[in-house]
């Protein structure tokens, strides 16, 4: 067998995945030592760690103090499900999706809320819809950053000030490693698994003060499971927003979220975060350029994320081969680092195109992504060769 020279430098730290991602650096258990085992939620310093990862992350992220903020169950998808299944229904919506979780949303408002009066834009994997069609006067619905094509919104230009419609935005693998103009959104999810490094369980909703008073102002004509109860009688309930949830959240989770949110004001707020994350992108575009194998999956660069990090494989020998051998090729590379313990679960999604997916968010060293491009850069040679032997 071809044997290509190992890379000399591992990365500190193999965990590559897109979620739950990798920790902050320094993290160890002894971070959860706050942790009271045994304490009710409802007990006075559990509520008070529950609002403070609300007012942290209000800090962090820069969110405006009108914007009303809570913990839900179920992670982001459980966030972003309570808003549009309580928010949608009295206007026209728009929806927009071109990967995997844009398209479940596109589900959720087509099938299963039935809503008339819809009117989807899709893209194919690597790309985004033509922004300018996008009608805010009525409802919009949309992911920042598809985790599963690496493409992300390029900016909220195309959102008008004097809208009349809502902005509902999934923004789970944008926040924190991007800049999001709050006052374009609406309303808007995510969940601590992804660039703050935390458990999964819970997600995280905020409210424009346009959305309170759409809870306030409309009754969906369905029935909302107990779960996605936020307002009662005309008024939306203060519990949630300030610690009081909705059920029992794992307050474990929650200890591993204030130690995160802790870490990004001491490395110095989002905008630090926003930067490594920045440069971890520019480390890939660095190798991408000197390398001729492999290529970004987002048309152009200014849709390109930096923290999904998406690449498809452009070598013409892969590219000749049956497509029934494509993602067995990019699963054995997968193997190969993991069995050298250098990279994890940097396959893309299965429900995307076959390639690599490097998570880049805040959490990752940049000395980590450049020693795994070079690793993959061995892996892929070694499986290509493999594949050549077999063939001669
Ligand atoms: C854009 C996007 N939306 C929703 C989800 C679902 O997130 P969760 O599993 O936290 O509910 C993910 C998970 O990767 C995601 O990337």
């Amino acid at each position: 067998m071809t044997q290509f020279e190992k890379p000399d430098t591992r990365p500190t730290r193999p965990t590559f995945s897109s979620g739950p991602c990798t920790k902050f650096p320094g993290w160890s258990l002894d971070v959860l030592r706050g942790f009271s085992p045994g304490r009710s939620h409802r007990a006075k310093p559990e509520v008070e760690k529950l609002h403070a990862v609300i007012e942290n992350s209000r800090r962090v992220l820069g969110i405006p103090d009108d914007y009303k903020i809570a913990i839900t169950p179920a992670s982001d998808t459980g966030a972003f499900e309570m808003a549009l299944w309580n928010l949608l229904g009295p206007r026209g919506v728009d929806v927009m999706a071109w990967e995997v979780f844009g398209q479940i949303w596109v589900f959720d408002i087509v099938a299963e809320l039935r809503l008339p009066n819809v009117r989807v834009f899709e893209s194919d994997f690597g790309d985004i819809p033509d922004l300018n069609e996008i009608d805010t006067d009525r409802d919009v619905v949309f992911t920042w950053n598809g985790t599963t094509s690496g493409v992300r919104i390029p900016d909220g230009d195309w959102i008008k000030d004097d809208r009349k419609g809502l902005t509902i935005c999934d923004a789970t693998s944008a926040l924190f490693s991007m800049d999001i103009p709050w006052r374009k959104l609406d309303a808007v999810t995510w969940s601590w698994q992804k660039v703050l490094g935390g458990e999964g369980a819970h997600g995280m909703l905020a409210l424009s003060p346009r959305a309170v008073q759409r809870l306030e102002s409309y009754r969906p004509e369905r029935p909302l499971p107990k779960l996605f109860r936020i307002a009662k009688k005309g008024k939306v309930s203060q519990d949630p927003f300030v610690g009081k949830t909705v059920n029992t959240p794992s307050m474990l989770a929650v200890e591993d979220c204030l130690a995160a949110l802790d870490w990004a004001e001491k490395i110095g707020g989002a905008k630090e975060m926003m930067a490594r994350s920045d440069a971890n992108l520019a480390a890939i575009e660095e190798w991408v350029e000197q390398t001729e194998w492999i290529d970004f999956l987002a048309a152009e660069k200014k849709i390109r994320s930096n923290t999904s990090v998406c690449l498809k494989l452009v070598d013409p020998w892969f590219m000749n081969r049956s497509s029934e051998d494509h993602w067995p090729i990019v699963k054995a590379v997968e193997k190969l680092l993991g069995d050298e313990d250098v990279a994890y679960d940097f396959a893309n999604h299965r429900d995307s195109v076959p390639g690599f997916r490097f998570w880049c968010g805040a959490t990752v060293e940049l000395a980590d992504v450049r020693a795994v491009l070079q690793w993959l850069d061995w892996g892929y040679r070694t499986v290509r060769a493999q594949y050549q032997q077999e063939a001669a």
